[in-house]
C-alpha cells in the first residue's frame, strides 16, 4: 500500500529506528531482558516506509514480521544494537530510538551453564550498557534524534529531563502503567515533547499513532533543515 507523493513527507529521507527488547546473556542458556514486544517500533517502521522514507530497522528479538520495504538488522544485546546503529548512522537523516534497551548487562558471561549451589542467595554483578540514543545525539553531524520514554509515574517531568540530558530533538513519552498502553498493547497514547513545546497524541491504535507521530517528526525535521 503506497501513499500518493503529496502525502509522503518523508520522501528522500533516510530514517533508522531501534525496536524491541535487548537480551543480556548470563550464560549459554540464560539472559536478562524485558517485556517490550517491538510493536510500536515496527508500526513506526511500517508507517515511515509508507510516508516515503528509506527505512533501516535495528531490532532486538521480537515475534514480528518485517514491514514491506524496510531493511531489518537483527541483534540481541545492547552492545550489538549500539554497534549496528553506529555502523550506518552517518548517512541517516532521522533516528528514532524505540527499543527498550537493557540499562545493565551481566559483568561476565559464563562460558558454561551456571550451576545451582548450596547457598540460598545468589548475586549477579551488572555493568552499565552504552546509551545508544545519547551517543547518536552527541555526534557532530547528528541526525534529527527522537527518543521514547516509558514511565510509570511523573511522565512529563522524567521525559523532559531525558530530552535535555540526552540532547534529543524530540521525545515521545508513554505511561506504561495506564490501561491499554502497556508494552504488549496494540494501542498507545503519547505525550510528545521537544525543546520549545509539546503536544498530546491521544489513545489510538499503534499504526494510526505511528502515522501521527511521524507526520509531527517530519514537520519538525523540515523546520530545522530549511
Ligand atoms: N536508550 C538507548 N540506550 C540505552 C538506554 C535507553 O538508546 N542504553 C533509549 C531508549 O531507546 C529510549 C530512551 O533512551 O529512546 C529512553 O529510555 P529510558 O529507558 O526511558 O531512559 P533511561 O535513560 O535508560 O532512564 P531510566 O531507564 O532510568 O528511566
Ligand atoms: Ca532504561
Amino acid at each position: 500500500l503506497e501513499f500518493p507523493p503529496q502525502t509522503q513527507p518523508l520522501a528522500g529521507i533516510k530514517l533508522m529506528l531501534t525496536a524491541g527488547p535487548t537480551r543480556e546473556a548470563l550464560d549459554p542458556v540464560r539472559f536478562i531482558s524485558n517485556h517490550s514486544s517491538g510493536k510500536m517500533g515496527f508500526a513506526l517502521a511500517h508507517a515511515a516506509a509508507r510516508l516515503g522514507a528509506e527505512v533501516t530497522l535495528v531490532s532486538g528479538p521480537v515475534a514480528l514480521a518485517t514491514p514491506t520495504g524496510v531493511t531489518r538488522i537483527d541483534v540481541e544485546s545492547a552492545a550489538q544494537m549500539h554497534a549496528a546503529v553506529m555502523q550506518d548512522i552517518a548517512r541517516q537523516h532521522i533516528f528514532i530510538a524505540c527499543a527498550a534497551v537493557a540499562d545493565y548487562a551481566p559483568k561476565t558471561v559464563a562460558e558454561h551453564k551456571i550451576k545451582k549451589t548450596q547457598s540460598d542467595a545468589m548475586v549477579i554483578e551488572l555493568t552499565k550498557n552504552p546509551d545508544i540514543v545519547a551517543d547518536v545525539a552527541a555526534r557532530e553531524n547528528k541526525p534529527f534524534t527522537v527518543g521514547f520514554a516509558a514511565e510509570t509515574r511523573d511522565l512529563e517531568q522524567y521525559a523532559r529531563d531525558k530530552l535535555n540530558r540526552k540532547k534529543l530533538d524530540m521525545i515521545a513519552a508513554n505511561n506504561v502503567a495506564a490501561a491499554g498502553q502497556g508494552f504488549n498493547s496494540d494501542s498507545n497514547a503519547l505525550t510528545v515533547l521537544w525543546p520549545t513545546g509539546k503536544t498530546e497524541l491521544p489513545l489510538a491504535g499503534k499504526s494510526e499513532l505511528a502515522i501521527l507521530l511521524l507526520t509531527l517528526i517530519a514537520e519538525k525535521y523540515h523546520d530545522t533543515h530549511r
